[in-house]
């Protein structure tokens, strides 16, 4: 079965970066939300991921000349030229402004009903995904792939609102997914294997700005792989802090410095969010059923404070 057109659920914040790595991969995307004005918000964050690829893009070469002349080591004007005729920007003005209007922007389940492949992104809720899954039911076609970018509701459950469970899997892409290649693949207990395969194959096909996505296969289990080793680490973090071990800055400094974590723990958190952090651990302690995943009393702590991170202006550090 051949991809070829996309539509993507939810124009916030994963649904409109999916959009972007759709149309930056040359498909026409039609992108859903429930308005007009917010997916014209959804629009609004991918021209700013376009425009902040460009200007990315277009100063490569300077960077190039400014780091060879940091070294003491004078240019010619000529080797300036070539330095920067040999670096051209992989994303132009011009391929921004293509991928920009392949993407769709619609309110209407019409637009989705030639779609080969939809990917939701919307809420992560139960009622609002079981509620979804009904809807699209009665439009998407019968060869259609039904993804959905949930980080902690079981698939299979929720594959049985949709008309066909065998087309329903979990995509579950990384944020950003412009920057971060993963894709964790989840079948069902209900999906068909051959489907799988191609869905595979097609996501490894695709590209993003920093080299070709790379998905994995996992087995339906809460957390998947990253987030069931991520987030408890996160909590550690937090759960250190909160004894005294650390300062938050050192504890940073401490994965960066001694485990090569390019983020410090912490900082991460704040950037995901506490409330998602407290979240991903709540819904492991209750599935797994194991003290393991108690959400640290800090990050509790913080959440009913309304210090949920970098969104909230602080969190375990002020921004
Ligand atoms: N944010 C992350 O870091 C991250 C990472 C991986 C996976 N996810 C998952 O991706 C999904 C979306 O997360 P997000 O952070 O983009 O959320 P978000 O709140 O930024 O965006 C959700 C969007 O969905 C829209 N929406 C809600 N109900 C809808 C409906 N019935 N039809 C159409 N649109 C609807 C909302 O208006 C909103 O624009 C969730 O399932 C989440 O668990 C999030």
């Amino acid at each position: 079965m051949k991809i070829s057109r996309v539509a993507v659920i939810g124009a916030g914040n994963m649904g409109a970066s999916i959009a972007e790595v759709m149309a930056f991969n040359g498909f026409e995307v039609a992108l859903k939300d429930t308005s007009m004005d917010l997916v014209g918000r959804g629009m609004q964050r991918i021209r700013s991921v376009v425009n902040s690829q460009v200007r990315f893009q277009a100063a490569r070469g300077g960077k190039e000349i400014e780091r060879i002349e940091k070294l003491g080591i004078t240019l010619s004007q000529e080797q300036k030229g070539k330095i920067m005729s040999s670096i051209k920007p992989d994303f132009t003005r011009e391929e921004g402004d293509a991928l920009l209007s392949r993407i769709h922007p619609t309110e209407s389940y019409d637009d989705l009903r030639d779609a080969d492949l939809v990917i939701e992104a919307v809420f992560e809720s139960h009622d609002v995904k079981k509620k979804l899954f009904e809807e699209l039911s009665g439009v998407l076609n019968k060869r259609c792939i039904l993804a959905s970018n949930t980080s902690s509701l079981g698939i299979t459950s929720l594959s049985r609102y949709f008309s066909d469970p065998s087309r329903v899997f979990v995509t579950h892409f990384f944020n950003p997914p412009f920057t971060l290649r993963l894709i964790e693949v989840v079948p069902s207990v209900l999906s068909n294997g051959e489907t799988l395969n191609e869905l595979i194959e097609f996501l490894g096909s695709l590209m993003n700005h920093r080299g070709p996505m790379v998905p994995i296969r996992v087995k339906e289990m809460p957390g998947f792989v990253v987030n069931r080793i991520l987030v408890p680490m996160m909590n550690e973090a937090a759960a250190i802090l909160d004894e005294g071990g650390a300062s938050a800055k050192d504890i940073d400094l401490a994965m960066k410095l001694g485990a090569g974590m390019p983020m410090g723990p912490l900082e991460l958190s704040d950037m995901v969010g506490l409330d998602v952090v407290q979240y991903v651990m709540e819904v492991l302690y209750s599935e797994y059923a194991s003290s393991k995943y108690a959400p640290s009393l800090l990050v509790k702590k913080l959440v009913s404070s309304g210090r949920l991170g970098r969104k909230t202006g602080s969190g375990f550090f002020d921004y």
